[in-house]
């Protein structure tokens, strides 16, 4: 049964983050997506497939990621094709609990939101890292010199109608269906905390501020640069009580509610550094082109396409998965703070294993 399956840690299987390209349509700094994709990507049938198989082990809930996964024009009718697992629920045998998607939002038009809710999509995160036309402009790498802030407006502006288009949609904010993600990095952004946070409120969306992380080897990550959590919640505190409200069993972010806000409104800190979660980590990732890591830190993936392609082998890939899972035994968060992170083997880059 999907119960029994556990990592070296004692971990069961949960969430499955899903990439599906390496591409973006923006060129955020601590990220560096890739401008091209690796050969090899996986079909609409063989993600079905990949989705299935990993739903019977107990992967029952997915999430959609890049890149920026809305630059797939398939990702509606994968959704769609999904419905039948995601009506059939997380009891049944390999049914799904929900579908998520995270994205920057610049392709979210109103026709695409209605169409994604309409296939079955349950949940969408927006990225937005800034509350002004220079800030965005700086995080989102818009290089165009005198006009970058300009830009950062228009690029604001759209990521503002996403959040118009997301809502009118049906996906109700305050049911966590829509939420927003910040990426803090101290020397870049530390001082949008709180407009940030203003906008957030103002829409009655949960904001996640999340501390920069040192995924790749290209976003020149380096200790300095991070805001711890501590100091966001500080300066957020400071203008705005909150009381805790825990961090969800398997969830990455530690939730705040606002003291003054009868409609119950959230805010919440991605403490991957300064307060790392990898005791529960329940997640499983395949990048656009089939290999599957199981942390985001990982060196090395399992190419998973040999049982999907030429003819899927289902009981295959469920083995190939389930030994995947029981052998896994990283936690690198956790020993990063312990070894200080120094002389770790190079490691595949976020827009490829979509966060
Ligand atoms: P929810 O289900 O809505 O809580 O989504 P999520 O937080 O799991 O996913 P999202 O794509 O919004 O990611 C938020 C941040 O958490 C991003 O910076 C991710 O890179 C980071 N993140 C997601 N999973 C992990 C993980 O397993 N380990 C670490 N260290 N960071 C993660
Ligand atoms: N550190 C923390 N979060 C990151 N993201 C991308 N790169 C990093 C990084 N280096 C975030 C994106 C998106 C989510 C999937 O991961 O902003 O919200
Ligand atoms: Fe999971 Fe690895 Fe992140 Fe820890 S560092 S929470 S094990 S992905």
């Amino acid at each position: 049964a999907a119960g029994a399956l556990l990592d070296r840690h004692g971990r069961r299987p949960g969430v499955l983050r899903l990439s599906l390209t390496a591409r973006c349509n923006l060129a955020c700094p601590y990220c560096c997506p890739d401008d091209h994709d690796p050969p090899g990507l996986l079909s609409l049938a063989e993600r079905h497939q990949l989705v299935a198989t990993a739903a019977s082990l107990g992967f029952t809930r997915l999430r959609l990621t890049g890149g920026e996964p809305l630059l797939h024009r398939d990702v509606e009718a994968l959704i769609d094709r999904l419905r039948p697992l995601r009506d059939r629920g997380p009891g049944a045998d390999g049914g799904l609990e929900e579908i998520a998607l995270t994205t920057n939002g610049v392709l979210l038009s109103a026709e695409r939101a209605r169409a994604l809710r309409q296939a079955g999509l349950d949940r969408i995160t927006l990225s937005l890292d800034g509350a002004d036309g220079a800030s965005v402009a700086r995080m989102a790498g818009l290089e165009g010199g005198s006009d970058s802030a300009r830009q950062g407006e228009r690029l604001l502006a759209r990521v503002l109608d996403a959040i118009e288009n997301a809502h009118a949609a049906g996906f109700d904010p305050a049911r966590g269906e829509l939420k927003l993600n910040a990426v803090i990095a101290r020397h870049r952004n530390a001082d949008q905390v709180l407009p940030l946070a203003a906008l957030a409120r103002r829409l009655g969306v949960e904001l996640r501020l999340i501390e920069f992380m040192d995924v790749g080897n290209r976003n020149g990550w380096n200790a300095k640069q991070v805001m711890p959590a501590a100091a966001m919640l500080e300066l957020i505190q400071s203008r705005w009580p909150l009381e805790p409200a825990g961090r969800p069993m398997h969830g990455t972010a530690s939730r705040w509610r606002y003291r003054d806000r009868p409609d119950g409104l959230h805010l919440a800190v991605v403490a991957s550094i300064t307060a790392p979660f990898c005791g529960d980590c329940n997640r499983l990732r395949v990048t656009a082109d089939g290999v599957a890591y199981t942390c985001l830190f990982a060196a090395q993936g399992t190419d998973l396409r040999p049982w999907l392609r030429p003819h899927g082998d289902a009981a295959g890939l469920r083995q190939a998965l389930a030994d995947l899972w029981r052998h896994r035994d990283d936690r690198y968060s956790e020993e990063r703070n312990r070894s200080g992170a120094v002389g770790r083997a190079p490691h595949a880059e976020m827009a490829y294993l979509g966060g």
